[in-house]
C-alpha cells in the first residue's frame, strides 16, 4: 500500500523531533500503522535549516500554501504555532480535505470551535494529542479510554515551564529570570513566553481537554487565569514549612452551575503525588464516576516528547483511512515477529 503522504508545516523544536523519530522507528510504526507514513514535503522560512534536517528525503518550501493546496498531500502537520499564518493554513488545508495534526493549543483555544466546525464539514480530522501535556496521551485517554465515564474533574500541572521554574526555585534557590532563560534555552518555553509563565498556556490546555471531557465547546475566554509571576522564594519556602508545594494547576470541574475552568497557583499537600512532580514534567489527574482517580505522568514539552504525540495522531489517522479493520484497535496482530527476534 502507499504510504501516507505528510506535509509538515514549521521544522523547529517538534518539527525536527517528528521528523528524527519518524526516521528513526520507521519500521515499527509502519508496522502500527498499516501502512508507510512519509514526510512528503516540509515548509518553513528558513529553508537552510529545513533543507539540512530532511535532506532529500522531502521537498522544501518557504511557502506553507504550497503545502496546504499540494494534492499528493494526505495530512498536514502545522506546528508553526500562533494564530496568525497557523489558521489560514490549517482552514485552507481542511477546506482542501486534508487531516490536519496540530500542537497549536492556542489556535484550538481560541478558534477550535470554528477549526472543528470545518472539519467535520468536510469530513477530516483534526488531531491534537500533541497540544496537551507534551508527549502524555492525555488526550487520547480521555477520548478512549476514559470515554465510558462521567468526568468529574480533571487536575493537572500542564505547562513545563513554570513547572521547571518553581522545581527550580525550590530545590536550587534560583531566580526567577534565570531558570526562564535555562527553560526557553531548552525549547520548552513558547516563543511569548508570557504565555507560559502568566498562566495562559496551562488554560489553553485545560480548555481543550475540557471540551472533550465534558463534550462542550471550546470556552478559553471564560477562564479564571493567574500565572506565577507574582510569586517569591520566600511564598515557596513559607508554602515548604507548612507542608505544601506551590504548583500552578490548571482545573476543570462540574459544578452545580456548569463547568468550571481555572488556572492558578495552587498549594498541595507536599506528599501528594503530583507535588513530587519535579521539573519539565507534566500529571493530569481525572476523576470519572466509573474509574475513580486515574493519573497520567510525563514530559510536557521537548522536541521528542511532543513528537511523540504528534506521530501518535499521525498513525490513528493513518489506521482510520486503511481499509484493514484490525488496524483501527491495538490487537495483538501489531506483533510481528517472536520473543526469539527481539533483542534483549
Ligand atoms: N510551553 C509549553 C510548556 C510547551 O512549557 O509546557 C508545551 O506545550
Amino acid at each position: 500500500m502507499k504510504p501516507i503522504k505528510v506535509g509538515l508545516l514549521g521544522i523547529g523544536t517538534v518539527g525536527s523531533g517528528t521528523f528524527k523519530v519518524l526516521q528513526r522507528n520507521q519500521g515499527e510504526i509502519t508496522r502500527r500503522a498499516g501502512r508507510g507514513i512519509e514526510i512528503a514535503m516540509v515548509a518553513d522560512l528558513n529553508t537552510a535549516r529545513a533543507r539540512q534536517l530532511v535532506g532529500n528525503a522531502a521537498t522544501v518550501t518557504d511557502n506553507g500554501r504550497d503545502v496546504v493546496t499540494n494534492p499528493e498531500i494526505d495530512v498536514v502537520v502545522e506546528l508553526i504555532g500562533g494564530t496568525g499564518i497557523a489558521k489560514e493554513l490549517v482552514l485552507e488545508a481542511i477546506a482542501n480535505g486534508k487531516h490536519v495534526v496540530t500542537a497549536n493549543k492556542h489556535l484550538l483555544a481560541k478558534y477550535g470551535n470554528e477549526i472543528f466546525a470545518a472539519a467535520h464539514a468536510k469530513g477530516v480530522s483534526v488531531a491534537f494529542e500533541a497540544a496537551v501535556a507534551g508527549g502524555i496521551p492525555v488526550i487520547k485517554a480521555l477520548r478512549e479510554g476514559l470515554t465510558a465515564n462521567r468526568i468529574e474533574w480533571i487536575a493537572g500541572i500542564i505547562n513545563g515551564t513554570t513547572n521547571f521554574i518553581l522545581s527550580e526555585m525550590r530545590s536550587k534557590g534560583l531566580a526567577f529570570d534565570t531558570v526562564l532563560k535555562q527553560a526557553q534555552e531548552l525549547g520548552y518555553a513558547e516563543a511569548d513566553p508570557t504565555f507560559d509563565i502568566e498562566g495562559i498556556d496551562a488554560a489553553h490546555k485545560i480548555t481543550l481537554m475540557s471540551a472533550i471531557a465534558f463534550g462542550i465547546p471550546v470556552q478559553f475566554e471564560k477562564a479564571h487565569v493567574e500565572g506565577i509571576t507574582k510569586l517569591t522564594p520566600a511564598d515557596i519556602e513559607y508554602a515548604e514549612e507548612l507542608g505544601y508545594r506551590i504548583k500552578l494547576l490548571g482545573i476543570s470541574r462540574r459544578t452545580g452551575d456548569g463547568i468550571e475552568l481555572r488556572v492558578h497557583p495552587t498549594l498541595v499537600p507536599a506528599k501528594h503525588l503530583i507535588a513530587n512532580v519535579e521539573g519539565v514534567m507534566n500529571s493530569v489527574l481525572v476523576k470519572g464516576d466509573a474509574v475513580g482517580q486515574t493519573l497520567y505522568y510525563g514530559a510536557g514539552a521537548g522536541s521528542e516528547p511532543t513528537a511523540s504525540a504528534v506521530i501518535a495522531d499521525l498513525v490513528d489517522i493513518t489506521r482510520t483511512l486503511t481499509a484493514d479493520p484490525h488496524n483501527r484497535v491495538p490487537h495483538l496482530a501489531f506483533q510481528q515477529g517472536s520473543l526469539a527476534d527481539t533483542p534483549i
